[in-house]
């Protein structure tokens, strides 16, 4: 879903920025100077305007617009526990998009997971996050989408075997591990905390990729935000799979950072702590950076006090195979991440205490030492420089010594990675 990811984001950016400016440069609507961004608009006096930033805190346009396609006509390949399914049209044409529907439909598919017709939609779509939206802001979106150029492109037909494509199963599922319900206020936060907490755990989904999931696909409740794994479709039968860390206040989450950090990294994609690369940028790009200072800081807030949760096991690793490790790490990692591994405000963020070395899963640890990193474009103020990728000059298993060596030095946590778990990466 997020093949070179660099390439095409200023595209789809662009996309996105075009859309926005075809529709905003409507007189009356908006004056000139709004137009770069859409973090005005949360309190406008516009249904449209404020529906276009709800889509963004949603992000919307990212699984709703193919690589090359057209703003919100759909056809974007999700890998799934159930198949493969496209993502659907949600433009306004009448008959390839949702032109035709009535709010109430909207309303219906967003809080239950049911299309026009009652058919059930696959939780591909974040149905089981999108129930907590309040009906004021989903009449919001639907007078925004209302406002898109209908486009009639037909997405492909889902690619699922028996019995996953009985979409009536759906209904068992919803059964297990669904419920319709809104966001509660928690009377004992305070109101920056609960619209934190309305956007993290509503429209911006982010349980998504970052709660664990079960056999099935149902998201583990009781640990979430606490790191999961995100399947990305980088060719027709490739996937490759990121480890989208542990967001709770654990030694292998975000205990080190602070509010602040956090606020800075969905803001920019930098912070003291670490910079974004992988499928992080997209969501930047697309929806975090474009929100406004204050559900930023609301979002940082109920993040930061998430109670920890951990994840990750302490092991022991054999000497032989640490000092092994070691060597590798000093050769290719050391100079910008430091013997200490605290890494340096110019060269290097620290990999001492990162979420991306200890998570349960280490497959993002893995991808950023086989592909590199790149914080999004523009480079934020201060941010650090592209780290170049080491797949061409380290073979699997000496990726797997390092990575393990990572994990069980400086105090860090985490499973033994194997030379099995570095192939499934390449
Ligand atoms: C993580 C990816 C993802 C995101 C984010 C997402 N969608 Fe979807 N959406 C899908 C997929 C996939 C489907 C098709 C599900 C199916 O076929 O069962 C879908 C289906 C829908 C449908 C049902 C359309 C129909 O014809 O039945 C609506 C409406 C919809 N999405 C609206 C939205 C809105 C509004 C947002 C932003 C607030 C959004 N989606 C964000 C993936 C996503
Ligand atoms: C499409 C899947 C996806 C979604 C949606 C998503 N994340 Fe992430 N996130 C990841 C992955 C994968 C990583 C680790 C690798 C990377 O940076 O891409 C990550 C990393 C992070 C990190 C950085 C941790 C570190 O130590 O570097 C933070 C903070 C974060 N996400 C917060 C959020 C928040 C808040 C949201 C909701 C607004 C969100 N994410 C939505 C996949 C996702
Ligand atoms: C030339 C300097 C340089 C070298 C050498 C280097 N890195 Fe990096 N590394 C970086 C930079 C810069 C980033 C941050 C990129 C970003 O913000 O997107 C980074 C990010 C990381 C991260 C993500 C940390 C986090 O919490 O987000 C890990 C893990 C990592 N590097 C591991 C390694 C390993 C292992 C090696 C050796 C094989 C290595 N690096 C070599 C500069 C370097």
């Amino acid at each position: 879903m997020l093949t070179s990811l660099i390439q095409l984001k200023p595209l789809r950016y662009l996309m996105f920025a075009t859309m926005a400016l075809s529709f905003l440069s409507l007189p009356d609507i908006i004056h000139a100077q709004d137009m770069a961004s859409t973090s005005t608009m949360a309190n406008s006096e516009n249904p449209v305007q404020r529906g276009l930033y709800l889509a963004t805190a949603g992000n919307c346009m990212a699984c709703h617009t193919a690589h090359d396609g057209e703003p919100f006509a759909g056809g974007l390949a999700m890998k799934t526990e159930f198949g493969v399914i496209y993502s659907t049209n949600i433009t306004s044409d009448p008959d390839a998009g949702i032109g035709s529907w009535t709010e109430e439909q909207f309303v219906r598919a967003m809080h239950h997971g049911e299309s026009a017709d009652g058919t059930k939609l696959y939780p591909a779509f974040p149905y089981p996050s999108f129930t907590k939206v309040s009906e004021a802001d989903l009449k919001d979106l639907f007078a925004f989408f209302k406002s898109v150029a209908p486009s009639s492109y037909a997405p492909p037909e889902n690619e699922m075997g028996f019995p996953f494509n009985q979409r009536a199963l759906m209904g068992i599922w919803n059964a297990l591990f669904f419920d319709s319900e809104r966001y509660v206020v928690d009377d004992s936060q305070s109101e920056q905390w609960n619209r934190g907490a309305y956007l993290v755990e509503g429209l911006a989904h982010c349980g998504t990729c970052h709660t664990p999931r079960n056999a099935l696909g149902g998201k583990e409740d009781d640990r979430a935000l606490s790191g999961g794994t995100y399947n990305d479709r980088v060719a027709e039968d490739k996937i490759r799979s990121w480890s989208a860390v542990n967001l709770t206040s654990a030694p292998d989450g975000l205990d080190a950072w602070s509010a602040e950090d956090i606020a800075a990294y969905l803001k920019t994609g930098h912070s003291s702590m670490a910079g974004s690369f992988g499928p992080m940028n997209e969501v930047i790009t697309l929806s975090t950076s474009q929100l406004s200072d204050d559900d930023i800081q609301a979002m940082a807030e109920y993040l930061d006090s998430l109670p920890p949760i951990e994840r990750a096991p302490q092991i022991e690793m054999d000497p032989a195979d640490f000092r092994a490790g070691e060597l590798i790490y000093t050769i290719h990692c050391g100079t910008c991440h430091l013997p200490t591994g605290l890494g340096d405000s110019s060269i290097g963020p620290a990999v001492a205490g990162s979420s991306i070395v200890q998570a349960d899963d280490p497959s993002s640890l893995i991808n950023v030492i086989l592909y590199g990193a790149t914080v999004p474009a523009p480079s934020p103020p201060g941010a650090w420089k592209t780290m170049d990728p080491f797949g061409e000059k380290l073979d699997d298993d000496e990726i797997a010594l390092l990575s393990t060596y990572m994990r069980s030095n400086w105090g860090n946590r985490g499973g033994v990675v194997t030379e099995a778990d570095v192939a499934q990466q390449r």
